[in-house]
């Protein structure tokens, strides 16, 4: 059953998603080669808990971490952990919180300076397909024009789209009704209704879009060990349109003034 929110849900949703994009800004300040996974997520949880919030994803079916942090080839759900980040490493982070009782969702691609760039423009592509699946995100449309704008674009560079994992309803529920795959047909799938509030996040392969899953039970990765890209948004969908309520300038931001890491350009 999909719970379609009022303009006051949506106004703490919001502020739920400003305080994940603020974290992940914070991440983005610092990260660079030779930190690992367990530093950023304590920066993260600290910024969230000093905001009196709480971290989305701990706990959350006895996930360990705030952030998912999902490096190279490991699509998703990676648990932060003590390894040191490499100079050409592309780094998943994805982060959550819980504020006045509304989640917040969404997710960042970060790219070290020795990232190639056939990787970035895996990232820039992959950033790009989730603003096209955006733009058709319009009460009246439905869920499947998302995922159909979300595959065309990759698949247009060769792209393959991860079938098993897809966008979700969030509200005071990390995952609600519907799913939001990132492919699908025209005209096809569920009506897009006014109050419609969504987390779409495309995770896309270099190589085949099969995926493993880890012996830790959480991490995902990529088959055939090519990287994978994954960018996210909460989005709110209404009578006046479209909103992205996961405002990512505050990362942007961050990775423009961050030297140790290399800026995504994205057509939007
Ligand atoms: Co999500």
């Amino acid at each position: 059953m999909i719970y379609y929110k009022t303009q006051e849900d949506i106004e703490h949703i919001r502020q739920s998603c400003l305080l994940v994009t603020k974290a992940l800004a914070e991440v983005g300040k610092i990260i660079k080669p030779g930190m690992t996974g367990l530093e950023i997520d304590k920066v993260a949880e600290e910024f969230i808990l000093d905001n009196n919030a709480k971290p989305g994803f701990k706990g959350y079916g006895g996930f360990p971490g705030t952030l998912c942090i999902s490096p190279n080839t490991e699509v998703v759900h990676g648990i932060p952990n003590d390894k040191e980040f490499r100079e050409d490493d592309i780094i998943s982070v994805d982060c959550g919180s819980f504020l006045n009782g509304y989640f917040g969702d969404s997710a960042f691609t970060f790219a070290m300076n020795g990232v190639n760039d056939e990787v970035m423009d895996l990232l820039s592509t992959t950033y790009e397909s989730l603003y096209k699946g955006i733009e058709v995100a319009v009460v009246g449309n439905r869920l499947g024009d998302i995922g159909y704008a979300i595959q065309q674009h990759n698949e247009s560079k060769n792209y393959s789209v991860v079938r098993e994992l897809v966008g979700h309803g969030i509200g005071k529920n990390l995952h609600e009704a519907p799913e939001v795959p990132n492919y699908g047909k025209r005209g096809r799938g569920a009506v897009i209704k006014s109050g419609l509030v969504i987390a779409i996040e495309p995770m896309i392969n270099l190589g085949k879009k099969a995926v493993k899953h880890g012996n830790d039970g959480w991490t995902i990765t990529t088959k055939d060990n090519t990287p994978s890209a994954h960018y996210e948004h909460t989005i709110a969908i209404t009578d006046e349109g479209t909103d992205i309520l996961s405002d990512h300038s505050f990362i942007l931001d961050a990775v423009k003034n961050n030297p140790e890491i290399r800026y995504i350009s994205v057509e939007k």
